[in-house]
């Protein structure tokens, strides 16, 4: 029984056309991969390196290489929340910010709530330095983020 559906091996197929080569689609197939399954588990791998022509090696030499994608040990939760750290937030905020949804939440950077709801992240500069603290809520970038507003944001968080 394959690992991706039929509807996902058809959105990775679909991205082909639009690279210069099959291998060029590794990348957005792990993220198409991650988004649905929140992580990427290895016969997921080997099921893209099929689709792309590919070896498993190459692919997973792709995932590895970025901190972003996570293996079945930890899978993320429903919904990502990174708190930036670079400097710019770091000197606004930001670790304070980062601290005081660890205390809140009882988890450590890179952990899930049980629930599966909340995977909590350091980030790199998010691109939105004039804005710090900055917090990104799976796509949306909030800024000058307190900690009651980032708590109040988790907890809206379905
Ligand atoms: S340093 Fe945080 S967004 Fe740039």
């Amino acid at each position: 029984m394959p690992v991706l559906s039929e509807t996902l091996r058809d959105k990775i197929k679909s991205y082909i056309p639009r690279y210069p080569s099959k291998q060029a689609v590794t990348l957005p197939a792990l993220h198409l991969v991650q988004e649905e399954l929140r992580c990427v588990p290895l016969e997921a791998m080997r099921e893209i390196a099929e689709l792309l022509d590919l070896h498993p090696a190459q692919v997973q030499d792709t995932m590895s290489f970025y901190g972003y994608f996570r293996d079945p040990d930890h899978k993320l939760g429903k919904h990502r929340v990174w708190i930036c750290r670079s400097l710019s937030c770091m000197l606004r905020g930001g670790e304070e910010l980062l601290r005081s949804l660890c205390d809140k939440t009882g988890l450590k950077p890179g952990e899930t709530t049980r629930d599966g709801r909340v995977t909590l992240e350091f980030a790199e500069c998010l691109g939105a330095c004039e804005g710090a603290p900055c917090m990104l809520v799976d796509e949306e970038c909030h800024m000058h983020v307190t900690p009651a507003q980032a708590m109040l944001k988790l907890a809206e968080l379905e």
